[in-house]
């Protein structure tokens, strides 16, 4: 068995599950912020990265990819029902992203949650060498903390939660709201991606537990867990190098001619997500398009939305609406060779993605509720020439960071359709000035600088921080 000084916990492995005839094993990175966001970290460290597979069965010998190992979690039916599907994705998912849809309570899922984080806990205190960081990521694994400090106590624990941590309210409909918190202060640095997220936080763990707690620490069983913000970022230059690479170049020409050689083409890029807005976005562009504000001969909507978590009801419902709404636009403003959306739900390799951003004008981000949004880090660090508007709803935890974006409420139909006019019409030199403050900002403030600030604010001590993000 393989222990590690530093050990990452998520639910998903970053894997794809084809294994070439050499028995290498590729980084997967289909949709999805978590592994987008860790995958350029952890390429060629020394770790173990603890997790589920995909499928259900036992669970895979994994070989090393880029030299980190991976130690697969197994999950049957019923956990892939009750946990994933259930409890993570059924409950928490919705609750935590303003309820935008209802959430659903059932005592099997509790049972399921609890019994899955015991399972990835065992698997991490198996693999972490003494006095090891073991860094533990997102909604699924909440009691995962707690848990691993009971059976290591030695270890130094961190909890990062991609996703937002919703106000009290809401959270107090978890009829588990005390054993999920509790679980969550067995780290010893808890991060979220907003200050706002780490205050709820604070007054939950006063209110609930009765702890003493401020916006920085808590203090509970005779240690201090501290929390904070840290907003969680993108391989700046790895993909602005990306769109700058001839070949990218030349097939984002090739896409706009394919396009139809639009003046103006339109992109979002979401998995399939009931959180990212899509449905109101194509409301908006549908009325534009009837009201004649926008002519299918001179723009064009290309919408990528690659399916997610497909077995749940609301995710199956959302993906029928908005292939009907599609099909309608597409049936009433379309033209013989010119549709009004292309629609896309293929997952695309990096250098597509990039390519796609490079020949978006107007790139469209307007989820209802997101944790960050890392699509829209990763079109400004594409737009290297300073080009391209991007259009932002003010409820991704993005927006608090490129406040130079064209900020929208993905509420308000008319605000919605008013910012994608003002994106589309800009004068070019303010388009500019915006994209090059944005671009800025995430030169600064990109992965690296990430891991730097949390793991430094977790290992104080350790040579782990210098390891990390060296480099
Ligand atoms: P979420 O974490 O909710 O999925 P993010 O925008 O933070 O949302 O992260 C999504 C990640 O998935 C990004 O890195 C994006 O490039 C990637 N992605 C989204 N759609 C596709 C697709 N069709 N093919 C490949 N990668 C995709
Ligand atoms: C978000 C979550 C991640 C999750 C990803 C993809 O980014 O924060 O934890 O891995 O979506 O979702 P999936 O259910 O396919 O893992």
């Amino acid at each position: 068995m393989r222990h590690s000084s530093l050990v990452v916990v998520a639910n998903r492995l970053p894997i794809d599950d084809s294994i070439a005839p050499d028995g290498a094993c590729e980084w997967r990175r289909t949709p999805g912020g978590l592994v987008s966001a860790l995958h350029p970290l952890l390429r060629h460290t020394p770790a173990t990265w603890v997790g589920w597979a995909g499928g259900t069965g036992p669970a895979p010998t994994l070989p090393d990819v880029d030299g980190v190992h991976m130690r697969a979690v197994p999950l049957t039916a019923e956990d892939l029902r009750d946990h994933y599907e259930g409890f993570a994705n059924s409950t928490l998912w919705p609750l935590y992203h303003d309820a935008v849809e209802q959430p659903e309570h059932h005592r099997r899922w509790w049972e399921a949650y609890q019994r899955v984080n015991r399972r990835f806990a065992e698997a991490a205190a198996e693999v972490a060498e003494p006095g090891a960081v073991v860094w533990v990521q997102d909604y699924h694994l909440h009691l995962l903390p707690g848990l691993l400090r009971a059976m290591r106590p030695d270890l130094r624990i961190g909890f990062f939660l991609h996703v937002p941590f919703p106000p009290p309210e809401l959270f107090m409909q978890l009829p588990r709201r005390a054993e999920l918190l509790r679980g969550m202060l067995g780290a010893d640095l808890i991060g979220f991606q907003r200050v706002q997220a780490a205050h709820n936080f604070a007054q939950l763990v006063a209110k609930v537990l009765s702890l003493p707690a401020t916006d920085r620490r808590i203090g509970v069983d005779g240690r201090v867990v501290r929390i904070g913000a840290f907003p969680v970022s993108i391989d700046t230059a790895e993909m602005a190098a990306l769109a700058a690479r001839p070949d990218v170049a030349a097939r984002a020409q090739r896409l706009r001619q394919d396009l139809g050689r639009p003046e103006r083409v339109i992109l979002s890029v979401d998995r399939m997500d009931y959180t990212k807005g899509i449905e109101q976005r194509l409301k908006a562009y549908s009325e534009l398009l009837a009201s004649g504000h926008v002519k299918v001969r001179d723009t064009v909507l290309v919408q990528v939305a690659v399916p997610s978590r497909e077995r749940v009801g609301q995710y199956q419902i959302l993906r029928e609406r908005v292939e009907r709404e599609v099909g309608r636009i597409n049936g009433e403003f379309g033209r013989v060779g010119e549709p009004a959306i292309h629609y896309l739900t293929q997952p695309f390799d990096r250098a597509e993605l990039a390519a796609l951003y490079r020949v978006a004008d107007v790139m469209a981000v307007t989820p209802l509720r997101d944790g960050m949004n890392l699509v829209a880090k990763e079109y400004v660090a594409a737009r290297v020439d300073d080009t391209g508007a991007l259009l932002l709803s003010e409820f991704a935890g993005t927006a608090a960071e490129l406040s130079q974006a064209y900020l929208v409420n993905p509420h308000d139909l008319e605000g919605l359709k008013e910012g994608l006019l003002a994106a589309l019409h800009a004068a070019p030199a303010d388009v500019s000035r915006r994209m090059r403050a944005m671009r800025a900002h995430l030169h600064e403030h990109d992965i690296r600088a990430w891991a730097r600030s949390y793991l430094s604010a977790l290992d104080e001590t350790g040579p782990l921080v210098r390891r990390l993000v060296s480099g």
